[in-house]
């Protein structure tokens, strides 16, 4: 093993004890690109895990791929478009895993993705995209819903799926996650 490889373990593990959330947006031009380019969002793919009740998103083609191939998840479409890029009105959308409860976890909000880390020992999966926090741009609500039997957050932009994740499948509504570019 290189030292190099050693070092940047180390630090990845400094990191996760400290319970801090890394925040790559932070030293990037923000203002040199518009909001509202579509152009620049890529479908919030989404996946289902039966055996493990784990909702998984990604914008990444190949790891849905991978998770679909490999890891018994069930290609569920997706919800809506995100960017992968920052622009001024987004905001990042922190990925978070829990290996202990199968639980894949975003949120916009900082403290509570340090919490997740310090508290649930949840890992930091870096930023799964960018997102609005408010209705702007012809956006629509991605909803977040939770349920604690399955140790599962799940999040659609269906207010069918969500209503019946609520009254049949014991789902609790947690309000909006974020805004998404409509689905194609
Ligand atoms: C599935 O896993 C194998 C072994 O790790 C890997 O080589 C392959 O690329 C994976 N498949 C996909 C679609 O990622
Ligand atoms: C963010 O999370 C913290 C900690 O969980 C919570 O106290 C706070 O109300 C949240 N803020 C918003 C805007 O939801």
């Amino acid at each position: 093993m290189s030292l190099k490889f050693v070092a940047a373990i180390v630090l990845c593990i400094v990191a996760t004890a400290m319970g801090a959330v890394a925040d790559p947006t932070a030293s990037q031009d923000l203002t040199a690109r518009a909001d509202c380019d579509v152009d620049s969002a890529v479908p919030f793919f989404r996946a289902y895990s039966t055996s493990a009740t784990d909702h998984f998103y990604t914008t990444n083609y190949a790891e849905m791929k991978n998770a679909i191939t490999n890891l018994s998840y069930s290609y569920e479409g997706n919800m809506g478009l995100i960017f992968r890029i920052p622009t001024v009105s987004t905001a990042l959308l922190y990925r978070l895993y829990s290996p202990n409860a199968f639980d894949h976890f975003y949120t916009t909000n900082q403290s509570e993705a340090n919490n997740a880390v310090r508290e649930l020992a949840y890992y930091d999966e870096g930023a799964a995209g960018y997102v609005f926090q408010t209705e702007i741009c012809g956006s629509v609500p991605l909803y977040r819903l939770y349920s604690a039997s399955a140790m599962d957050h799940f999040y659609t932009t269906s207010e069918t799926e969500r209503g019946n994740a609520i009254s049949q499948l014991g789902y609790s509504d947690e309000g909006i996650a974020c805004y998404v570019m409509p689905g194609l």
